[in-house]
């Protein structure tokens, strides 16, 4: 396959239905994307080690992020999440390039922006580039590798065709997924993906926190089950890829904590 990302000329196929696009790519990806950092299996299950999933409970009784006006607003019937997930990653302070970042909405910036500009995404990223980027008015998405790794990510900037930011707080950034943010309206399938960071300073760690809901929102999906396992699955080995690369844009390189440590030493031996 070719590396460059060359823009397909208007592409002939018709758009893929809702359902295909929420959840056949993220299958597809997830075992590309891991095929794409060129790991096995257990290499990348000894990569990706640090982030763990945690409990996140598909009733809003118990979930309070389900409670949210941005949450409620895309799943109008209130119907049970067929996919939800809630992963995390902690990572001491002083590995993070924190002077650089400044304070905890610089961190979430810097987060998101490693998620959608790092490697994990990259196979998706080409992949929606090559289908909708030749297509009318996705002129004003954000494409390119660059431009991703520096995006501000305010409310209403499009993700390559296929994320939207619904919400930018100060520890949070939520996207909406599921169809083209050209398709605003009501979706049978929708998603929503928060980017989070809390920190702790008292024991000294940051935690990223990886939120994953999708609904079928119609009338039928009201008591709809959850995706099968394998679709469970996979999503998880994706969400663990996206963690991974988008950690590494907000922690020090090894050779900045050297560069760090010399300058430590240097000071106690003047
Ligand atoms: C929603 O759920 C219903 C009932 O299970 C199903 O027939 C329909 O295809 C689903 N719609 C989407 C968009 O997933």
């Amino acid at each position: 396959m070719s590396t460059l990302n060359t823009i397909a000329p208007a592409p002939k196929i018709a758009r893929l239905s809702p359902r295909s696009r929420a959840f056949g790519i993220i299958l597809g990806f997830a075992g590309a994307g891991v095929a794409n950092v060129a790991l096995g299996y257990s290499a990348f299950s000894f990569w990706t080690r640090q982030t763990k999933f945690v409990p996140y409970s598909p009733s809003p009784a118990e979930n309070a992020d389900l409670t949210l006006p941005v949450f409620q607003q895309h799943n109008p019937l209130g119907n049970t999440a067929i996919c939800i997930d809630h992963a995390v990653r902690t990572v001491p302070l002083a590995k993070l390039k924190t002077t650089e970042l400044g304070g905890t909405e610089g961190l979430t910036t810097q987060f998101c922006r490693g998620v959608w500009s790092g490697a994990g995404y990259a196979y998706q990223r080409r992949y929606l580039e090559k289908k909708y980027r030749g297509l009318e008015g996705r002129d004003k998405d954000v494409w390119d590798r660059e431009d991703l790794g520096k995006s501000a990510y305010e409310v209403g900037t499009r993700i390559t065709d296929h994320f939207e930011v619904v919400e930018h707080g100060e520890d949070r950034v939520v996207v909406r997924c599921g169809d083209s943010p050209h398709n605003a309206g009501l979706r049978p399938s929708d998603g929503l993906f928060s980017m989070e960071v809390t920190k702790d300073e008292d024991k000294g760690i940051a935690t990223f926190h990886l939120k994953s809901v999708f609904v079928n929102t119609t009338e039928e999906g009201r008591n709809s089950v959850p995706l099968n396992w394998r679709f469970q699955f996979a999503h998880r080995l994706y969400t663990k890829l996206w963690m991974e690369t988008a950690v590494r844009n907000v922690m020090k390189t090894a050779r900045q904590a050297e560069e760090k440590e010399g300058e430590r030493v240097a000071q106690k031996s003047v």
